[in-house]
């Protein structure tokens, strides 16, 4: 054979095989879900100074489209891309911060070509944003909030591994309809449940009491329970047009408590108090006409346990109704928090305002 007889065919056969690459990869991709990486800062975007730096380093450094480099599987799990919403450590996240990442997951799962939504987020307030999103997106589609123990430069962070799985969960069907989920260390919570336990180990995620959704493993979702409290489309809370939140504030329960701190959120314009009580939402003798006082003013106090587990009994240690107070039921302080911001925005009614609490 000629050397140029031999070059064609080699030119021939180089052209198919790239041209069957593309088509491939076209179907591939075309079969992959497609997720969107919403990121907002936290420790699984974080560097340290040296490998072996966990404590003391900087979080919120990556950006996201750094984050989606630094794991090459993501391209397995689904079409991927990132925006940026924040880039801040989650205690300093913001009610503002709520608002716009709510509007815009609701923007993206309102687009036929968004599957699912995933959520990076420091560990310290990830539980209340899952939370706020649970009840503020109007979607059935996936949505997966997720953070990291470990910055990015330790040895064995488990950001990577964490956002993998994220991605499939955020892409995957059996997702649907759970309400926001919070995934880290191969275990799924839901939102409303999910609390961070320990200050420093991985496998900080719990649901008190009620436990997790499912693991993820294999490279897929087990999910064993769903949650039965309403969330996302099924809320009567919208946000599309709001710019701001009604101001309600924590007091935390304890011997010896003085009214200094709950005084100072009223007179600062708090419109609601949750208090974090002892026990069962106990409130201390001392504290009990103060609270009162707060009710007269128009404040609407919402009895929570500073416990970490359990139901806080209407009637109870406190005669509620006699009081006009509400109870959390089983909702933590800064969830109960949540939960009334987002009450006070349709109605300053206590009993409509207990129902929710029983609602969500
Ligand atoms: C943060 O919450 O932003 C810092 C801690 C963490 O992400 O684990």
């Amino acid at each position: 054979m000629k050397t140029s007889q031999h070059f064609a065919r080699l030119t021939t056969v180089l052209l198919c095989s790239a041209l069957f690459s593309v088509a491939h990869a076209e179907d591939t991709a075309a079969k992959l879900p497609n997720v969107v990486i919403l990121a907002t800062g936290g420790t699984i975007a974080g560097t340290g100074a040296t490998s072996t730096t966990t404590i003391g380093y900087s979080a919120a450094k990556l950006g996201v489209d750094k984050m989606i480099e630094g794991v090459p599987e993501l391209k397995k799990a689904a079409n991927v891309r990132g925006e940026q919403v924040a880039q801040i450590a989650s205690e300093s996240m913001t009610n503002e911060v709520w608002l716009k990442l709510a509007k815009r997951v609701n923007e993206l799962l309102a687009q036929k070509d968004v599957d699912g939504v995933v959520i990076t987020h420091g560990t310290d307030t990830i539980e209340e944003t899952a939370y706020f999103l649970d009840l503020t997106v109007k979607s059935k589609k996936p949505v997966v909030v997720v953070g990291a123990m470990r910055p990015s430069t330790a040895i064995s962070a488990d950001g990577p591994i964490n956002l993998y799985n994220a991605v499939l969960l955020a892409g995957s069907k059996d997702a649907a309809g759970k309400g926001v989920l919070v995934a880290l260390n191969d275990q799924i919570n839901a939102g409303r449940d999910v609390s961070k336990v320990n200050t420093s180990t991985t496998d900080t995620f719990k649901s008190p009491d009620l436990g997790f959704l499912g693991f993820m493993q294999d490279n897929k979702p087990h999910f064993y329970r769903q949650p039965v409290r309403k969330h996302t489309a099924d809320t009567e809370f919208d946000v599309s047009k709001l710019e701001a939140l009604p101001q309600v504030d924590i007091v935390y329960g304890y011997a010896n408590m003085n009214r200094v701190a709950l005084d100072a959120n009223v007179a600062a314009g708090a419109k609601g108090i949750v208090q974090a009580g002892v026990g069962d939402g106990s409130m201390a003798a001392q504290m009990l006409p103060a609270f009162r006082e707060a009710r007269q003013k128009g404040v609407i106090v919402v009895r929570s346990s500073r416990v970490g587990a359990g139901i806080v009994a209407r009637n109870g240690e406190v005669n509620d109704d006699k009081e006009d107070f509400v109870v959390s039921d089983t909702l933590n302080a800064q969830k109960a928090r949540i939960l009334l911001m987002l009450s006070l925005t349709k109605t300053s009614d206590t009993k409509k305002i207990q129902q929710m609490f029983y609602t969500y």
